[in-house]
C-alpha cells in the first residue's frame, strides 16, 4: 500500500540526524525570502516564485545533508528545480526527506499582502508523507491545550463549544482561521451561528496553522480544505512547536479520487502529525517575506543591506528559535539580488 513513508518506497536511514540542521536551513529560507521580497507588490506571482526557487536552490547545495525532495515544486517535467525526487544538499549524511515551499503565498507576495513566507522542513529519510495525486486535504489544527478535541467528523459548532469549555471562555471568544474560499461558506456560517468568530485569510494556511497552534495569539483553530503539501509542512512545524493537525485527503474530482485509490491511498484515513511526518527528528525553518502574524517580512535598508526574521525549530529537542538577521549587500549580490543604496 502506498501510504506515509511506505508510499515513497524508502527504508529508514541508518544515520540519524544528530546536529541541528535547522540552523543551516535558516540560510536557505532567508535566501528565498530575500529574493522573493524584491517582487512584493509587483503583480507577478510566477516571477516571485521563480526568484524564491532560484535563491533557495543556490544555498541548498551547501547544506550538509543527503536530501531527497518529497514535497517540491512539482514533477520533474514541470519544475526545472526542486522537483519531487530531486537529490539536494552536498550529499553527506544525514539522509533526509525534504519538503520545500520556497514561496508559500505567491499571490500574497504579488499583491503585497501579509503572511507570505519561505519555508522548508526536513525529517529522517523515508518518514515524510508523500501526498501523491491529492492536491487538497481537509485540515483542523490547534494548540496543545485543545489537541485532543480536534475531530474532522464532529460538527464544527460542537468542537467550538468544547474548545470554549476547555479554555474557560465564552464561545464568542473562540476564533477560527480559514481560507476565504467558496468551499468553506457552509463552515463559516456554522462558526458564526455557533457564536464564534472567523478570521479569513486569502492564502497561506501554513502561517494560519502556526497562528492556531501558537500560544498567546487571538486564533484558536485552523479549519478548512487547503494544499496537501502545506499540510505536511505544517505538521513538521507542529511536531516542533506542539499541538496537533489532523488531515484527510480531499480529491478535487473523480479523476483525482480514482488516481489516489489506484495508487493505494486510503481516502477515509485521518492523518495525524505523526502520520504526515513520522519519526522524532523534524527540522523546520520559515522566513517572513511580507509582514505577518507570525513573522516580520524582509526590510531592505539601502547600503546597509536587508534584514529578515525567521522561525527555526527542531522537534527532537523542542528548540524554537526566532532569528533576526542582517544581510549585507555582498551576500545579497551572491544570491543575485541587487538593492539600491
Ligand atoms: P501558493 O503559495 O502555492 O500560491 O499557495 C497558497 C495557498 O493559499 C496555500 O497556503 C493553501 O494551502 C493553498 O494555496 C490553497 O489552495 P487554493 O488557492 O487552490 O484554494
Amino acid at each position: 500500500m502506498r501510504n506515509g513513508y511506505a508510499a515513497v518506497g524508502l527504508s529508514p536511514s541508518p544515520v540519524k540526524p544528530d546536529r541541528n540542521l535547522a540552523l543551516e536551513l535558516v540560510r536557505v529560507t532567508e535566501a528565498a525570502a530575500l529574493a522573493a521580497a524584491r517582487e512584493v507588490g509587483r503583480g507577478d506571482k510566477e516571477g516571485a516564485d521563480r526568484a524564491a526557487v532560484d535563491a533557495m536552490r543556490t544555498v541548498l547545495d551547501s547544506v550538509s545533508m543527503d536530501g531527497v525532495v518529497v514535497i517540491g515544486e512539482g514533477e520533474k517535467d514541470e519544475a526545472p528545480m526542486l522537483f519531487n525526487g530531486e537529490q539536494i544538499g552536498d550529499g553527506t549524511p544525514p539522509q533526509v526527506d525534504v519538503a520545500v515551499d520556497p514561496l508559500e503565498g505567491t499571490r500574497l507576495t504579488a499583491l503585497g499582502m501579509p503572511n507570505a513566507v519561505a519555508v522548508i522542513a526536513l525529517s529522517e529519510r523515508g518518514t515524510m508523507f508523500d501526498p501523491g495525486p491529492c492536491v487538497y486535504m481537509e485540515k483542523i489544527a490547534g494548540g496543545p491545550e485543545i489537541a485532543d478535541l480536534l475531530d474532522l467528523d464532529r460538527p464544527l459548532s460542537e468542537t467550538l463549544g468544547l474548545i470554549a469549555e476547555r479554555k474557560a471562555t465564552g464561545i464568542r471568544d473562540v476564533m477560527v482561521v480559514m481560507l476565504d474560499r467558496e468551499r468553506h461558506h457552509d463552515a463559516m456560517a456554522q462558526v458564526r451561528e455557533a457564536g464564534a468568530r472567523v478570521r479569513l485569510i486569502t492564502d497561506g494556511d501554513v502561517a494560519g496553522a502556526l497562528l492556531a497552534v501558537s500560544q498567546d495569539t487571538p486564533v484558536d483553530l485552523l479549519w478548512g480544505i487547503g494544499g496537501t503539501p502545506e499540510g505536511v509542512i505544517s505538521a513538521a512545524a507542529i511536531k516542533c512547536i506542539g499541538g496537533q493537525l489532523l488531515g484527510r485527503l480531499y480529491p478535487r474530482d473523480e479523476d483525482e479520487r480514482r488516481a489516489s485509490l489506484d495508487a493505494g491511498y486510503d481516502l477515509e484515513r485521518v492523518l495525524t502529525c505523526d502520520d504526515l511526518v513520522a519519526g522524532d527528528d523534524a527540522f523546520f525553518s520559515a522566513t517572513g517575506v511580507t509582514d505577518g502574524d507570525v513573522l516580520q517580512g524582509v526590510r531592505y535598508q539601502g547600503d546597509r543591506g536587508a534584514s529578515t526574521e525567521s522561525l527555526v525549530m527542531r522537534s527532537r529537542s523542542g528548540t524554537v528559535r526566532r532569528v533576526s538577521a542582517r544581510h549585507d549587500r555582498t551576500k545579497m549580490r551572491s544570491l543575485g539580488i541587487t538593492i539600491a543604496g
